[in-house]
């Protein structure tokens, strides 16, 4: 059997900022039904271990890495047999809230040396050196916070194939050169091959130009990062990559999305009882206050409130939005201005406008169920999760065709629409063709037997890990051959 090292920042139900989560709380489980033997590492957030603490945590291990003593705990990801070692140091273990900032909003002034630290962890342990008595074949990681353990493996010959996973290409997990020099990386890694980027320090293009493969979550975005609008900065060396460079669409999991089954909804249902779905609407918007009405579309946001999520692009078509015969309700956290700028649009719009700021997992499956139309317009999407969560509970989906939006919603003319059609594509970030895609797909939605049958699409494919797993389980074999 073959042994695959799973390496994350964050892993739901554990820990959960976004998509990430969602992604590695339920592939490292696809692998398995693969067949392989795997183990996640994930740092052991004060968090992480309140909630672990319900499926017992014990300590394996202990490592010594450049004088701070370092402790291994294992534990089980809740609700599957998936094994979870856990990096425990206090810059970890201590501090509450989100993984990567305090209470501030700002970046804990320490990330370069707790993810370096979890990152050394991570070799030991892939190189057999900690006393676990095993030897992982594949090392997999995700994101810039495991950026530097292909870097690191690097420097062994015979270390375990390396493949490094992009979910978010506009987190390069940049420092100073000063932090540079506070850790223990070889000099060499200083120069503009490896991590050296700008004059700073990128953990990510550690993991870029070192992994034996990178993958990234969906097709389109893979050739998006190879041109420079996309690229940050690292589109050359991704270009250079670009013969063991795979775009590889995301899947959800279908347990915990899943209409027929969520507990999170008083009504639950399926493309056979979609009556059920219009209950959900109107308990939603009792819930958030709006006018109880079956007729206006309500369209429904959920989502980090950053630029890449085009919330200006909504912001942009606010008035209209108002004036015409929508309702909107979002649920996001994220910048400051954002959230004022919504907190007062609800303020003065109740019955019509309806924002959530923070984070809430219920909210978000109800708003799913409740929504008619859903609203990702976001400038740059790698994959997105939401959109495909929309269209598992036939709430049709209105997309900027970028990244996994593209790959995932088909837009088609409503007067000759097949079984592709699931959704509204507009192709330039600009309010005025959202709110034109909006249109549209206000138009099909007072078209009932149109709007069914778009729904029934929707609800009909197939948006589980297996296809995706078995592209992943290619390249291991790929590796490892
Ligand atoms: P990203 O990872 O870029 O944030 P994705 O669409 O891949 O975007 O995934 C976002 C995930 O986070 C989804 O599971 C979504 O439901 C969830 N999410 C985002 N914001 C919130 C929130 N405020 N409350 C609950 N869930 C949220
Ligand atoms: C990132 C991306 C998002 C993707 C998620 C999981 O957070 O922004 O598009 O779905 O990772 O891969």
């Amino acid at each position: 059997m073959q042994k695959i090292l799973f390496a994350t920042s964050e892993v739901y139900p554990l820990i959960k900022t976004g998509g990430l989560a969602d992604v590695t709380g339920s592939l490292p489980r696809a692998l398995q039904k693969q067949g392989y033997d795997i183990k996640i590492i994930l740092p052991a957030y004060a968090s992480v271990l309140e909630k672990a603490s319900a499926s017992g945590i014990k300590k394996i291990t202990q490592l010594d890495i450049d004088g701070n003593p370092v402790v291994i705990k294992q534990t089980r990801l809740p609700g599957t047999k998936v094994t979870v070692w856990l990096v425990d140091i206090p810059e970890f273990s201590e501090r509450t809230g989100n993984p990567y900032c305090g209470p501030d909003g700002n970046d804990w002034i320490d990330n370069h040396k707790r993810f370096y630290i979890f990152s050394k962890a991570t070799e030991l342990i892939a190189l057999n050196q900690a006393n676990l008595d095993w030897q992982p074949d594949i090392v997999h990681c995700n994101d810039w916070q495991t950026g530097l353990v292909p870097a690191l493996l690097s420097l062994h010959p015979n270390h375990p194939a390396t493949v490094f996973t992009i979910h978010n290409l506009a987190y390069r997990g940049l420092f100073s050169h000063q932090a540079f020099a506070e850790l223990n990386l070889p000099q060499a890694f200083w120069h503009h091959e490896r991590l050296e980027f700008y004059g700073q320090m990128s953990f990510i293009k550690g993991g870029i130009a070192f992994a034996d493969y990178v993958t990234t979550v969906s097709p389109s975005y893979a050739r998006e990062i190879q041109k420079p609008e996309f690229g940050y900065g690292l589109d050359g060396l991704l270009r250079y990559r670009s013969d063991s460079l795979a775009g590889i669409l995301n899947g959800i999991d279908n347990d915990e999305w899943n209409p027929g089954t969520d507990t999170h909804l008083t009504h639950t249902y399926n493309r056979r009882t979609l009556g059920n779905k219009r209950k959900n609407k109107q308990l939603l918007q009792e819930k958030m206050g709006l006018e109880v009405n079956s007729d206006k579309p309500l369209l429904g946001f959920i989502g980090r409130l950053v630029d890449q999520k085009g919330v200006d692009l909504i912001l942009s078509q606010m008035n209209r939005l108002l004036t015409s015969n929508y309702q909107l309700v979002i649920l996001g956290s994220g910048f400051p201005h954002y959230e004022q700028t919504l907190r007062n649009i609800a303020e003065q719009n109740p019955q019509k406008v309806a924002v959530h700021l923070g984070y809430d997992e219920a909210l978000a499956h109800q708003i799913e169920a409740g929504s008619d139309i859903f609203l990702m317009p976001s400038i740059f999407e790698p994959c997105g999760l939401n959109q495909m969560y929309s269209l598992r509970y036939g709430t049709l989906p209105v997309v900027h065709a970028v990244g996994g939006l593209r790959d995932t919603v088909t837009e088609q003319p409503l007067n000759n629409i097949d079984d592709q059609a699931n959704g509204f594509v507009f192709h330039q970030p600009d309010g005025d063709e959202l709110y034109a895609a909006i249109e549209r797909a206000a138009e099909a939605y007072h078209q009932p037997d149109i709007w069914k049958k778009l729904q029934i699409n929707a609800m009909s494919r197939d948006y589980s890990w297996e296809q995706s797993a078995k592209q992943y389980a290619n390249i291991y074999t790929e590796l490892l051959s």
